[in-house]
């Protein structure tokens, strides 16, 4: 089944206001950022159209994901763009839920799923706060979307409220390079604030390792597996409480 639900007004620690039912994201600072709805709006046709740039990468994290499910599984992917990997999951799983703040990734993703003929997944255009879900999942995926977003911790909080306890939380996120970094990486840096500035890029805020890590682990998560492929590939368990040296028991595979 697939459905289209309008985002609710409010997301916790975002900074939205609504026109229409769509999230119009307020100017952070000096910079006037362009509106995440807006942007990705744009970009979905082409986004849909590129070839995903490190296939064999991507092939690895999808294993390792899939290697954590189940078919009894109830999976809820948030900033999920057109759903193209949910698609790729939903044979593994009892049923996927896929949500993206952009109404035309979300129209990409259901005509997909229709073509394709899959139908234990649903769509829904929400933030990454996802208020208007229940729960709970078994998993919750979040693939390239932490680093556009404002109140990460808010974000992860939200995850592990509708993660059934031990239930895992699997992130993708860029992250700032050890050492100087590639050239293309520079230049993002250098450029960014000026397309910001100019209105013609989101927020962006691009995590060390070491924070993002850490933001999971305060959230009352366990990192299990992690890796650079090349973006930071984490694997976190929902846990009650603090979980003790979460950072040595990981898993560190290829990175
Ligand atoms: C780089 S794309 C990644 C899409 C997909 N997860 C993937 O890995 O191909 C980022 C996606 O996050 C969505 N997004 C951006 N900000 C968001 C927010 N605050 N809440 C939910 N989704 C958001 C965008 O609409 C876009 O589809």
């Amino acid at each position: 089944m697939l459905l289209i639900k309008k985002s609710r007004p409010e997301g916790r620690g975002l900074r939205p206001r609504t026109t229409g039912g769509k999230i119009i994201r307020e100017p952070i600072g000096i910079l006037v950022v362009k509106k995440a709805t807006a942007f990705w709006d744009q970009l979905a046709k082409s986004y849909a159209a590129s070839p995903i740039k490190d296939m064999e990468s991507y092939k690895f994290t999808l294993q390792r994901t899939r290697s954590y499910l189940t078919v009894q599984d109830k999976i809820l992917e948030i900033g999920a763009g057109t759903g193209s990997t949910a698609l790729l999951l939903t044979s593994s799983v009892a049923h996927m839920t896929v949500t993206d703040i952009s109404p035309e990734m979300v129209k990409i993703g259901q005509a997909n799923a229709l073509q394709q003929g899959v139908n234990n997944i649903d769509f829904l255009v929400d933030d990454a706060m996802v208020e208007t879900l229940s729960g709970p999942y078994d998993v919750i995926l979040a693939h390239n979307l932490l680093h556009l977003i404002e109140d990460v911790s808010s974000v992860l909080s939200r995850a592990h409220e509708l993660l059934r306890p031990g239930g895992l939380f699997i992130s993708k996120t860029p992250c700032k390079p050890q050492g100087f970094g590639s050239i293309s990486y520079r230049l993002m840096e250098i450029f960014l604030p000026i397309m910001q500035l100019l209105g013609k890029a989101p927020f962006v805020a691009i995590p060390s390792v070491a924070t993002l890590e850490q933001l999971i682990e305060d959230q009352n998560f366990q990192i299990i597996e992690a890796c650079n492929c090349p973006t930071r590939y984490i694997v976190a368990r929902k846990t009650a409480g603090k979980p003790e040296n979460s950072r040595e028991s990981a898993q560190q595979v290829n990175g």
